[in-house]
């Protein structure tokens, strides 16, 4: 067992909370940092992906063999249908209120699982086993959980915190080289947003010597890069957790790490109907991209800021440009259905300077049309 490192949420809104334990191994030892013996059922919720590759190291963590629902990855499936089937489940198999789910998957399980969990005789308890860069540092912590509907990213959905997270870093061995590297956005994102040091440090990292090449899963890090991404997945929950505990269920300072989410979401949706699917991360970073040269044209940030950050995704290895073309009318549709929106208004959360982040901001259409060329 590597190094672990555990943290402590605490959620003053809902009263609760719980802990994010990160490292080396965490799934095969389950057991020892929660505790499964008070639950009258545990049952595990993953993927098609997922399941094959990890499940057994759950079910070793356990000590026994669970209950498992697998459903259909891909963003697609973030639906009430997938909703349907797993509540189904949940009632076949007999869960009650003691009952634990684990969400053993990327971003999507832990969301669909999360929303499940607490609709299910008005909330169960579940934790996070988020098997993702990036569900690891963002969707994972902080009990937001949703599915897509009509068209709109996590349109329905709850703040719903977790009984724990467990991240096990061992699961980056089976992740697509593309999908690690759609994490490093959110985390730069912390960075931009809190912490001028740390995006500067990821920045400096050499992307290259994780070895997997395009298409490939990453494969073992090795024990000194597996220190590496420990201290920084732990850096990005201390952000992600203060900012949580500060202001749960949005009404502020939450806003934050919206950074590059309203351009993020509404591309996002857009290259799956353009059959250029972005994954989450590579969309954010997009929208960093154009949101911080609207903080730049507004006059928040100096232009510099917005040429290190497209030249530090650029060396993670992180899209620059649009690789489709954008319908401008769908793509204001979307901006303007954001949930930070307010009575129609657009409410933007921008860069002040390279580690300070700020929101409800308004700003000129205009200026927003003119920071699109940015990445077009
Ligand atoms: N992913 C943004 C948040 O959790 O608030």
């Amino acid at each position: 067992m590597g190094q672990r490192r555990k943290r402590r949420l605490q959620t003053p809104a809902s009263a609760v909370s719980y802990d994010l334990v990160i490292g080396a191994g965490i799934l095969e030892s389950l057991s020892s940092w929660l505790d499964l013996r008070g639950f009258s059922q545990v049952a595990v919720l993953t993927d098609t992906n997922v399941g094959p590759l990890w499940l057994e190291a759950v079910e070793r963590g356990a000590g026994r063999s669970l209950p498992v629902w697998s459903m259909r990855a891909g963003e697609e499936h973030k639906t009430l249908v997938s909703l349907e089937g797993i509540w189904s489940w949940m009632a076949d198999i007999g869960m009650d209120r003691k009952s634990l789910l684990l969400n053993l998957g990327g971003g999507l399980v832990g969301d669909v699982g999360g929303f499940a969990a607490s609709c299910y005789m008005r909330g169960v308890a579940f934790a996070q086993l988020p098997t993702t860069l990036l569900a690891q540092v963002d969707a994972s912590v902080g009990g937001k959980v949703g599915i897509n509907f009509r068209g709109l990213k996590n349109l329905l959905g709850a703040f719903q915190q977790p009984c724990a997270v467990g991240m096990d870093i061992r699961t980056f061995a089976t992740l697509p080289r593309r999908a690690f590297l759609a994490g490093v956005a959110e985390m730069l994102k912390h960075g931009l947003i809190r912490d001028r040091a740390y995006f500067e440090e990821i920045a400096a990292y050499e992307f290259g010597a994780l070895g997997a090449k395009e298409g490939e899963a990453l494969g073992e890090l090795g024990d000194v890069a597996e220190q590496t991404w420990v201290d920084w997945i732990d850096r990005s929950c201390a952000i992600k957790a203060a900012i949580v505990e500060a202001d749960e269920r949005e009404s502020g300072l939450r806003k934050l790490l919206n950074f590059g989410h309203t351009v993020g979401h509404a591309l996002e949706t857009l290259s799956y109907t353009a059959d250029a699917p972005l994954l989450h991360g590579e969309a954010v970073g997009l929208g960093m991209i154009v949101e911080a040269e609207i903080a730049s044209i507004a006059g928040f940030l100096d232009e510099g800021g917005v040429d290190t950050l497209v030249g530090t995704l650029a060396r993670v290895g992180l899209p620059t440009r649009l690789g489709f073309l954008l319908d401008d009318g769908a793509l204001w549709s979307a901006m303007r259905a954001d949930k930070k929106n307010v009575r129609g208004a657009m409410r933007w959360t921008l860069l002040r300077s390279m580690g300070e982040g700020v929101f409800d901001q308004r700003v000129e259409d205009a200026v927003v049309e003119a920071a699109l060329q940015r990445i077009r």
